[in-house]
């Protein structure tokens, strides 16, 4: 497994397959957003040849995103290919909106789970967050995906002052009626939407309030020892936890064992820090399979302790829909 210079073993790989999405978030892109040529993204075959290397380097997990990853003509091939390169944890993070077609062939390519975006079950509300999401083709997404066995089901959801905080507790209580986990994730700033984000975040303390008054205490699961990037909690009597990841409260930079892969083909080692190293130009330009994998070596040497956030280091090169979260 890849070392960093902090000795964590980097060993989960996040790639973006495409900027591109089917929704214009508010706190993620504007409505007007101008994406990548095509040309400058990576092909197929560029995302499974460096899909390989990793693979090799001893990456055993892989997430998918975007953008939105199922706006990509070749995401079931590219689930094959990944599988083929003996990855055998592959999951998806999606907004779900095209999930109802795609959970069969997703999970015959073999495909292990999805988190799916839902900020809120109020459909006027979610359409306002979304501006263009369904909040019932997310829905019958979801449903799907529980029915072809893409689970479990984790449900991710981000709350922005004025739009979705007054209803946070409606999500949690899909809790006492699904197996599905629901994720609450801290709104972090990236790029044009940076200060939307720093002015509309709502604080991990009063989702968990407004939880607890409406739906009763939130039991804390695991001593509170992370699972993944989430702390989990449960509600009396419910059949999934509900999850907080608070990126900026409560960092969990420590136990980081991820590393970015973008569709413009740039490894980034934070999410919230612009540094990058480029695989995308030494690969087009002929590099070998030994060159490449030096260069993924250096690189993930090379990740930073952890976000500077508390010290005012926003980053400013890509938005969320770029990264891929
Ligand atoms: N802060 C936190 N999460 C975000 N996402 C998009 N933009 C932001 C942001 N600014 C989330 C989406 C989705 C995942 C890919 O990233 O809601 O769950
Ligand atoms: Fe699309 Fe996800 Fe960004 Fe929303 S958060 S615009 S669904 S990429």
């Amino acid at each position: 497994m890849p070392l960093d210079s902090f000795g964590r073993d980097i060993h989960y790989l996040r790639i973006s397959l495409t900027d591109k999405c089917n929704m214009r978030c508010v706190y993620c892109m504007a409505e007007d957003m101008v994406f990548q040529p095509s040309a400058e993204l990576m092909s197929t075959a560029e995302i499974l040849r460096l899909v390989n290397l990793f693979a090799q380097l001893g990456i055993d997990k892989i997430r998918l995103t975007g953008g939105e990853p199922t706006v990509h003509p070749d995401l079931i091939p590219i689930v094959r290919g990944i599988r083929a390169a003996g990855i055998s944890r592959v999951s998806l993070t999606t907004n779900g909106a095209r999930l109802t077609q795609l959970a069969k062939p997703l999970k015959e390519a073999g495909l292990e789970r999805v988190n799916v975006s839902v900020d809120t079950l109020d459909p006027d509300k979610f359409q306002r967050i979304t501006r263009w999401g369904k909040l019932d083709e997310v829905m019958s997404g979801i449903n799907a995906a529980e029915a072809h066995g893409l689970t479990p089901i984790k449900i991710n959801a981000v709350v922005a002052r004025g739009y979705n905080d007054e209803e946070v507790a409606g999500l949690a209580a899909l809790t006492l009626t699904h197996p599905w986990q629901v994720r609450y994730i801290e709104m972090m700033p990236f790029g044009d939407v940076a200060k939307f984000a720093q002015d509309a975040v709502v604080s991990q303390a009063e989702i968990r309030q407004r939880i607890e008054h409406a739906l009763g205490p939130l039991e804390l699961i695991d001593d509170g020892r992370l699972d993944g990037e989430a702390r989990l909690f449960r509600l009396k009597g419910a059949l999934a936890p509900i999850g907080f990841i608070s990126t900026i409260t409560n960092p969990f930079c420590a136990s980081c064992g991820r590393a970015r892969l973008t569709a413009d083909g740039k490894l980034r080692l934070c999410l919230l820090r612009d540094d990058e190293g480029d695989l995308l130009t030494p690969l087009r330009r002929g590099a070998s399979d030994v060159e490449l994998e030096a260069s993924i070596r250096n690189l993930i040497w090379r990740k930073p302790w952890g976000h500077g956030l508390p010290e005012g280091v926003i980053p400013l090169q890509r938005v969320m829909s770029q990264i891929g979260g």
